[in-house]
């Protein structure tokens, strides 16, 4: 199983967008550059840059060539270990796709992230100041046509290839952002995981400690503490544990798993050979004279090469640590290991006495030999039983490992992509995988099939609330995050989504059994939408636009346990609240709309019409502020902000449920919950509330809803947007 949240309680913090630690709150002297921008992170590029076309443009040969050269080409403000910038480059794209998390796809590799606050200065980001600068020549020289988050993983790839390693594609199309993303939440604690904090696990508590949506055990880690938990090298149970987690919240298995950090670990050094106290403060609160470099030594030597600190930990796993070899799994497994500690003071293991042949060379200095090393993680590859079977398989069965390591780091650092059609470049492997959500190519309806198929829904007695709720169930689950979800594929009719609670799933059942049963030769997943689009034209609404297209994918095509983490525990749109969480219900919708990739206009005009159209989960009348049910009409904002109604909350809801009351004749008039309320509590919702509440503006709320409602059923339509892109 990928993941251990679906259906959790814990689920819900990865709701908890921008209430964690901030950048202001870590660096409180950061410059306040976001006054300039008040309307979101604006691009230098300007609006009508396609990265896709440029990407297209680019020379992927020569940037490859120039990649490979840029390996061994050694500079003296940062002297490569071996000769060789490899494996820190591995380092680097690991770390840049490794805060990806299933439960909200957010993090990840796929806008550069790893360039700003707070990752940049996450202390597990060490050094890797210098690895991107290091790219920086060639990143000048293709310009446009390569966006970092490109570059990241490209130069991951070619250092793979170019000591000897198996890869198994590229995908471009890694569009960069310029400025931090404010939508992410990761975490609440305001001391760093070298600052002494204990691990987010607490075992008396067990995972229930590790917030969601989270996928690291302390602040500023992609995963784990190398060294044990909390720094205790002697919980192997504890260790085993916290990697089988932090690696499943980012959709690896156990096999995945060792296959990843073994292949990895293949590869370079860790680097403590030194006093970590000497060194600087982080690039994000660093000297205006580092330009941008962060931990800078005050050492004379400058804390480079021979000298440098980065984890603390010292040492290579292998013999050969510029080479893809056989050696992790043999060293791991051959020899006993003694805890010992690095210059810098680290836990780390050593095997006790090494042959000659399997000690490292030094990495400034090939003729000095220095003793190999793994870390508490590494040694649980071989510790815990589970790992074990792998670790032994792989090391008998090479061609295995090296398939599983190429799997996986294709996995790894395209997960967050979304759909193949996004893939861009000469290398996109032809083979779908199933975390890719592979859906079958559909086919255009002509207008003909629409026309015939619109006028059989709206004879089929299925009403403007079931289809609008059919609708929603299916494109909602779209997240720009990771881009997966949506209305293609039409899996909103297998398991697990057909089974949510909040889809009401008799209900669903009966729409989709109805449109299977005159859809003809249209997708059920065009179907769906099309029962949409006729749901809000009996309502009243003109010219609702529908583009067909779509494919119907499979069970076999469908991962149930990557499904299960996207279920809502909440949905605003919908009035769905089956339990009162610990994150209030309207940073739920906040998070929502913000996955759907939705405006503050656009989450405002689909809540108002949703609720007159009959929209909430079951027979909930909450936010249903209409005498005309069924309607497309603006009267939720209307009648929220009429002053002759007066709202209180209902006793023993836990302030999720309340009751207005004429405030002349005390009788009760609706019954709201705070995604209702919301809307004419909080002054800014209120201000775009009274634009869609005031005389005259029907037309508005009417042509926007449409507008907001077919942004969401056509957000996942990649097939069409990239179609150009693949000719
Ligand atoms: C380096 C820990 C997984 C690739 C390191 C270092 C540590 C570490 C402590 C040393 C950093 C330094 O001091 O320079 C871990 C832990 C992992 C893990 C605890 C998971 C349990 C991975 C994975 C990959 C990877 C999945 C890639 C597939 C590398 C490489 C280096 C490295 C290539 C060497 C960097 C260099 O030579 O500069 N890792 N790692 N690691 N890691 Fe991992």
């Amino acid at each position: 199983k990928t993941g251990s949240m679906g259906g959790c309680p814990m689920h819900e913090g990865g709701v908890r967008a921008l209430l964690g630690r901030t950048n202001k709150d870590w660096w409180p002297e950061m410059l306040a550059t976001e006054i300039l921008n008040p309307n979101g992170p604006t691009n230098p590029l300007g609006d009508d840059f396609d990265y896709a076309e440029a990407f297209n443009a680019l020379d992927y040969k020569a940037l490859k060539a120039d990649l490979t050269a840029l390996m061994t080409d050694s500079q003296p403000w940062w002297p490569a270990d071996y000769g060789h910038y490899g494996p820190f480059f591995i380092r680097m794209a690991w770390h840049a796709a490794g805060t990806y998390r299933t439960a909200d796809g957010r993090g990840g590799a796929n806008s550069g992230q790893q360039r700003f606050a707070p990752l940049d200065s996450w202390p597990d980001n060490g050094n890797l100041d210098k690895a991107r600068r290091l790219l920086w020549p060639i990143k000048q020289k293709y310009g446009n046509n390569i966006s970092w988050a490109d570059l990241f993983i490209l130069a991951g790839n070619v250092a793979i290839e170019s000591m000897g390693g198996p890869v198994f594609g590229f995908g471009g199309g890694r569009a960069d952002v310029f400025e931090p993303e404010r939508d992410i939440y990761w975490g609440s604690e305001d001391k760093w995981v070298n600052e002494g904090v204990q691990t987010r696990i607490d075992p008396a508590h067990g995972f229930e400690q590790l917030e969601g949506p989270l996928a690291a055990i302390q602040m500023g880690l992609i995963y784990v503490n190398p060294e044990g938990p909390g720094g205790n090298p002697h919980d192997d149970e504890g260790m085993a544990r916290d990697m089988k987690e932090t690696f499943a919240r980012m959709a690896m298995n156990d096999e995945e798993t060792v296959a990843l950090t073994a292949g990895g670990h293949t590869f370079g050094k860790a680097h403590g050979n030194g006093d970590a106290s000497t060194l600087g403060a982080a690039p994000a609160g660093g000297d205006l004279a580092a330009q941008g470099f962060g931990w800078v030594s005050n050492q004379a030597h400058g804390g480079i090469g021979e000298h440098t600190v980065t984890s603390g930990i010292e040492g290579s796993w292998t013999n050969v640590p510029n080479k893809w070899t056989e050696n992790y799994f043999r060293l791991l497994l051959d020899y006993d290991y003694e805890l010992v500690k690095s210059p810098a003071g680290a836990n780390q293991w050593q095997p006790i006495n090494p042959k000659e042949e399997d000690m490292a060379p030094a990495a400034w200095d090939p003729s000095i030999k220095v003793p190999t090393m793994m870390t508490t993680a590494d040694m649980q590859l071989k510790r815990d039983p589970a790992y074990r079977a792998i670790s032994e398989k792989f090391r008998h069965d090479h061609e295995a490992f090296k398939d599983a390591f190429a799997r996986a780091w294709f996995k790894l650092t395209h997960r967050d992509m979304g759909p193949k059609a996004r893939y861009l470049g000469p290398e996109v492997p032809a083979e779908d995988l199933i975390w890719q959500d592979p859906i079958p190519a559909g086919t255009m309806p002509s207008d003909a099939d629409v026309a015939a198929v619109k006028k059989k829904i709206a004879d089929s007695g299925l009403t403007v609330s079931q289809l609008v709720k059919t609708a929603w169930a299916s494109a909602s689950t779209y997240r720009k995050s990771d881009h997966r979800g949506g209305a293609n594929g039409a899996r909103v009719a297998l398991a697990p989504q057909k089974d949510w609670d909040v889809n009401e799933p008799a209900m669903l059942a009966k729409v989709i059994d109805t449109l299977n049963g005159l859809r003809g030769s249209m997708s059920l997943a065009d179907a769906i939408v099309l029962g949409g689009v006729v749901g809000l034209e009996v309502a009243g609404a003109r010219n609702v636009p529908f583009t067909g297209g779509r494919g119907d994918a499979t069970a076999e095509q469908t991962d149930c346990d990557s499904f299960d983490v996207m279920e809502p525990q909440a949905d605003a749109f919908r009035n769905y609240l089956p339990r009162k969480l610990a994150v209030k219900t309207e940073e739920m919708m906040l998070d929502k709309a913000s996955l759907l990739g939705l405006s503050v206009p656009e989450m405002t005009v689909l809540i108002g019409g949703l609720r007159v159209l009959g929209a909430n989960h079951g027979d909930r009348g909450h936010g249903h502020f209409t005498k005309r049910s069924g309607q497309l009409t603006n009267d939720f904002f209307v009648n929220l902000l009429d002053m002759t109604n007066v709202w209180n909350a209902v006793d023993g809801s836990g302030d999720e449920e309340y009751v207005a009351t004429d405030r002349k004749s005390g009788s009760e008039c609706w019954r709201a919950t705070r995604a209702d309320l919301v809307f004419g509590s909080n002054s800014e919702l209120r201000a775009v509330s009274e634009i869609y509440a005031q005389n005259g503006a029907e037309k508005k709320f009417h042509d926007d809803f449409v507008a907001a409602w077919t942004k969401v059923m056509n957000a996942d339509r990649f097939d069409l947007t990239y179609a150009k892109y693949h000719k």
